[in-house]
């Protein structure tokens, strides 16, 4: 059983293959947070609940003081503001009086097979037998607000993911300040932090800082989960390395503003929050009313970020991709964008369709452009219907020529946007996300559309069904191309301004939910300029992500390697584009490690360049599998290393394997050896390169010797292994 309650010692137990995790009913109904790490058999940590730690001017409850429990200094399992606990609290709910103090207690609990969904949210899910559910039932006996923590375990895939709901079950109305979905006290802070950051066409790279005494940690107030910063951060050991050494690793089911914050206190122990951003949220609760917190995903592991990573990439293709796409074969796709930008009629795209087909590619979207009156990025944003200038007759005979020339067809939207020369603003110049008496900002000359309004909704939803209803669209790619300011919702009173943001997001959902469940055939691919919505939400729609607008092989490694921190290859959008800075079978080499397509006019290419690409088609289906259900091993970083970067991926039946190397510059008299890692070290393996064939114990102890192999800048190489039996 993951879930078990110890009635002697009063504590909850919950158990993956990788961790344990105890939390205490103590005294007074305090819930306690006595233990996560690797898996141990007690139920009872005594040392955490009974040796307090001392410090300077801590509050005791007056009934339970004597024991010297403090709520300042104990591990708290969801520390609430302004009763004795002065660290970074996860819960403020200021009441009809006006003050904030919130302090819950046990009240019971429950324990079921499965997971409950979120209403109106995105989050995990689990098949029969895959999990099991703790709700935790505590009250505010002031305010009358309850407050259910949920935990839900995925014993065999070592990942549990926490929530909250606050429930106002009091007689008036009150306010929530801050609701945050996980709160976790370590015993100590010998961590590093690590996260990340990026901007626009440098999305996530990752950075690792020791851990301080005082409050550090990464937020978005950008409307989105952002270029800026991931939701994502993990506390790793101090020696922790790629393959060894433990880590905490957290990753938030979110698209908006975030926190994900840790303190270190006074006795050196570290507490860790992380939920919605508390800066710009309020949510009025009247009585009766409820709020759900989003779900945090959250590992432990002692096998280094390696071992986190390939906990939360498996996770992710199992218990957050979801739909058609989930385990059917996607079509490999080219694009249009890098190829035409906005200048494109039937006739260019047909003519990509055609070339397209003679390398094998199998689907064409179609970019940016085709509505309105759009030619340039300054309009039309919200006017969803064909520019019959460039496609003549609609879309109809564009999508029946491009099928006949053996492909698919995709289309590009960006609905949660409004362009200020349009027809929708010109009827609705409310419609745009403002607040009264200030003129809005404009980013890349648009507004954002106000989704949190239900009318403006259906406004853009009816427009898109007429699209998609009426044709044979295979492919969306959902675009988001500025961040959010002047954040309010003409609708709102004055009271609830402040769910503005939330509700924005809870729009977008609803938007996403109606295209998933109208269209469950069509393949979906998220992007906001690139990578700026890169989390496990929208993974929840759309089973890829457009990774980065950077294509340049080179610059793209530490973007992938950052990404593939907490996402798998088979999120990761990556195509082969005309930057020349490496050969084709570079940009080949580095996409392949991705959902992999092109980004070009397949009219350029050289005969080289062409054959190149069909032996790239070719390798694309064979190891297609192996690529987005293997296991990743990062064994040189670009982080660490200026020269090169390689990586592995192993199959889960450890039958094959492909190692790829790529120079960034070149290191004179380098004497390169690798060794592989994940392999079955009693099978013998061959390399399909050179045909040698030897253990995987030589694979993964003796190395193979790269040195003098693709040792120029910009050059690669992939080499497959095979067992052999
Ligand atoms: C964003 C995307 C690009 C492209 C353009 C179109 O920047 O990231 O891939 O779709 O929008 O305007």
């Amino acid at each position: 059983m993951p879930i078990t309650f110890d009635a002697q010692h009063n504590t909850f137990k919950l158990d993956t293959v990788s961790s344990s995790y105890i939390i205490k009913i103590y005294e007074e109904g305090y819930l306690l947070n006595l233990y996560y790490g690797a898996p141990i058999p007690d139920a009872y940590v005594p040392h955490r609940e009974k040796r307090w730690p001392s410090a300077s001017f801590s509050l005791a409850n007056p009934r339970i003081g004597e024991n010297g429990f403090t709520p300042d200094t104990t591990p708290m399992e969801y520390g609430c503001n302004g009763a004795a606990d002065f660290r970074i609290s996860a819960l403020a709910v200021r009441n009809a009086n006006g003050d904030s103090v919130t302090d819950i207690r046990y009240t019971g609990h429950k324990i079921t097979a499965g997971k409950p969904e979120i209403p109106g949210m995105p989050s995990s899910y689990a098949a029969d037998g895959e999990a099991e559910t703790l709700e935790i039932y505590t009250l505010d006996a002031v305010t009358g607000v309850k407050v259910t923590l949920y935990y839900t375990v995925f014993a065999a895939s070592g990942v549990m993911t926490r929530r909250v709901r606050v429930e106002n079950a009091g007689a008036a109305a009150c306010e929530l300040e801050r609701a945050l979905s996980l709160c976790v006290d370590l015993p100590c802070m010998d961590y590093d932090l690590i996260t990340l950051h990026g901007r626009h066409n440098r999305e996530r790279y990752m950075e690792r800082r020791p851990l301080a005494h005082g409050l550090q940690g990464v937020e978005s107030k950008r409307g989105v989960s952002s270029h800026s910063q991931n939701p994502f951060a993990a506390l790793a050991a101090r020696g922790a390395t790629e393959e060894y050494g433990e880590v905490y690793a957290f990753n938030f089911v979110y698209s908006g503003n975030f926190s994900a914050l840790a303190e270190c206190d006074h006795n050196a122990t570290t507490r860790f929050v992380m939920g919605i951003n508390p800066t710009d949220f309020g949510w009025h609760l009247e009585p009766g009313e409820f709020f759900d917190a989003p779900e945090v995903l959250m590992v432990y592991t002692n096998e280094g970020l390696g071992g986190m990573s390939r906990c939360f990439h498996r996770f992710c293709n199992e218990h957050i991709i979801r739909g058609r796409w989930k385990n059917e074969k996607r079509p490999l796709l080219i694009n249009s964008w890098e190829a035409a930008y906005f200048d494109f009629d039937t006739d260019k795209l047909v003519a990509f369709a055609h070339e397209a087909k003679q390398l094998g590619i199998e689907l064409l979207v179609m970019d940016d452009g085709w509505f309105g009156v759009r030619n340039s990025d300054n309009c039309s944003l919200g006017d969803w219907y064909v520019n019959e200038d460039k496609l003549p007759g609609g879309l109809a005979p564009l999508i029946e020529r491009v099928n006949a020339e053996g492909l698919k067809f995709g289309i590009w939207y960006e609905p949660e946007m409004i362009s200020p020369d349009s027809d929708l603003y010109r009827a609705h110049p409310d419609w745009c996300v403002h607040v009264a008496g200030r003129e809005p900002m404009q980013g890349r000359r648009q507004y954002v559309l106000d989704v949190s309004r239900a009318d403006v909704r259906d406004n853009i939803w009816q427009q898109m069904y007429a699209v998609l209803s009426t044709n044979k669209i295979d492919y969306i790619k959902w675009d988001f191309n500025r961040n959010i300011s002047d954040a309010g919702s003409a609708l709102l009173p004055p009271e609830r301004k402040k769910e503005f943001f939330h509700r924005f997001i809870l729009g977008t959902y609803d938007l996403m939910n109606r295209l998933v469940t109208t269209f469950p055939d069509i393949l979906f691919e998220n992007c906001s300029g690139g990578g700026g919505r890169f989390d496990p939400a929208m993974l929840c729609y759309s089973p890829q992500i457009w990774t980065s607008d950077n294509t340049d092989p080179i610059e793209r490694l530490p973007i992938q390697f950052g990404t593939s921190l907490c996402y798998p290859a088979s999120v990761m959008g990556a195509h082969v584009s005309a930057c020349p800075r490496t050969g084709f079978a570079t940009r080949g080499n580095v996409a392949m490690w991705g959902t992999f397509g092109y980004e070009l006019d397949p009219r350029k290419l050289t005969a080289e360049e062409r054959e190149t690409a069909k032996a790239q088609v070719a390798e694309y289906h064979a190891s297609y599998d192996l690529i987005r259900r293997g296991d990743l091993y990062r064994l040189i970083s670009p982080f660490e290393d200026p020269h090169r970067a390689v990586w592995e991926i192993v199959s889960p039946e450890k039958d094959r394997a492909m190692l790829t190397l790529v120079t960034m510059r070149r290191q004179l008299h380098a004497h390169l050896i690798v060794r592989l890692r994940g392999l079955d070290p009693a099978r013998c393996y061959k390399n399909e390169t050179t045909g040698e064939i030897c253990s995987g114990a030589l694979l993964m102890n003796a190395g193979i010797v790269l040195s003098g192999i693709a040792e120029n800048d910009g050059e690669s190489v992939t080499v497959y292994f095979t067992a052999v039996e």
